[in-house]
């Protein structure tokens, strides 16, 4: 499936009035990881495989609307509002603290909401590119004038830590991004578009649900696969995305890209011929924190100056599904 925003333009665009992100207390590096699961691998291989270096995890009380609440009410204050003035809430997760009701409605509890609607997206690590086109067409089509959309995960607890093959790979999050309609003619939110191949599921899934039989949950993935499927989809999708708007690579100011795997990042903005400086990473200190990774590299990136207003930024994900998608931004 494609999306073109562009035709399906109603209302007014939407722009991002405000950002904000959070991150569990503990933080691992790859040797204290190993030490504390007892695993039979490496710093050294971790880090030239993925540029990981560290992963934050949750404890305690933490869990993913705690970290959502968190983010949200950030991204409130960085765009001076208050949680009165919101409409509405979506939030991108796989790994919700329950079934229902939503992380989405827990938050805005959390926030002292009274008003508006909320719910919750599943496209595993495209989930945050997901959420933000539905938020978009939302305001666009004038059913919201603001929308607090959320990415978070908290992949510590599904994953499966006698397999070292994926739990090295994944860090808790969360990310927020205030939206709010207004943006005229070339601002804000350019376009989004969205793809998937359910054909191609079972490269990476979540094994176990409620409604499941075996009730084991534990994340599975064939790794070199979807290495493979992420660098060809995520060129295909960059391309779509500056096609639609009449730009070419070197127009883009900045990349905030998934954060799975460092040659992936570095593949893409090569491919755009982004100098490394015009790319935002996280993944070394945050590792993949699916949903939440773009929401938290953006909030990184504008908090410490590089991103401004104005900034032109390319976001760009691929997930389990598989699904995949991007999303053009004058900041
Ligand atoms: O966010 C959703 C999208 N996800 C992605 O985009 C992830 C895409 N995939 C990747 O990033 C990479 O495929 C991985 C980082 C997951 C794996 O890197 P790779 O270069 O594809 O390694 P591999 O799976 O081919 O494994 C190579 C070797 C194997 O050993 P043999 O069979 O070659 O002897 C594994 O057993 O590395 C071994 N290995 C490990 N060794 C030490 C696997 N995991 C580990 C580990 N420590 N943690």
């Amino acid at each position: 499936m494609a999306q073109d925003k562009q035709s399906q333009d109603k209302g007014t665009g939407a722009r991002l009035i405000g950002v904000g992100s959070a991150l569990p207390r503990r933080a691992f590096s790859n040797d204290e990881l190993a030490a504390e699961f007892n695993l039979d691998t490496s710093d050294e291989w971790i880090r030239t495989r993925t540029g990981i270096q560290q992963r934050h995890i949750v404890s305690g009380d933490e869990t993913a609307v705690s970290l959502a609440h968190m983010a949200a009410q950030r991204a409130l204050d960085h765009a001076g509002r208050t949680a009165e003035d919101v409409d509405a809430i979506i939030v991108a997760t796989s790994t919700p603290d329950q079934v229902f009701p939503s992380v989405a409605v827990r938050v805005q509890a959390a926030l002292g909401m009274e008003q508006g609607f909320g719910f919750d997206v599943s496209a595993a690590c495209s989930g945050f590119v997901y959420a933000l086109t539905v938020g978009d067409s939302m305001i666009r089509s004038g059913q919201a004038k603001r929308i607090m959309v959320i990415g978070v995960e908290v992949f510590s607890r599904l994953l499966d830590w006698e397999d070292r093959s994926t739990c090295v790979l994944f860090g808790d999050g969360a990310g927020a991004v205030l939206l709010e309609a207004g943006a005229g003619e070339g601002e804000g939110i350019l376009s989004t578009h969205l793809h998937a191949d359910g054909r191609l599921g079972d490269l990476l899934y979540v094994d176990g649900a409620v409604g499941c039989a075996s009730g084991k949950v534990a994340l599975k993935m064939h790794g070199r696969e979807v290495f493979r499927h992420a660098v060809v989809n995520l060129a295909a999708a960059v391309d779509e995305a500056l096609e639609t708007n009449g730009l070419k690579g070197t127009d883009i100011q900045w990349m905030v890209p998934h954060q799975a795997n460092l040659r992936i990042i570095d593949g893409m903005a090569k491919k755009l011929s982004l100098p490394s400086e015009r790319v935002v990473v996280t993944v070394d200190r945050h590792a993949n924190t699916s949903a939440a990774s773009i929401p938290l590299a953006l909030d990184e990136a504008v908090r410490d100056g590089r991103i401004k207003q104005g900034d032109l930024v390319l976001m760009e994900a691929l997930g389990g599904g598989l699904t995949w998608g991007s999303a053009l931004i004058r900041m």
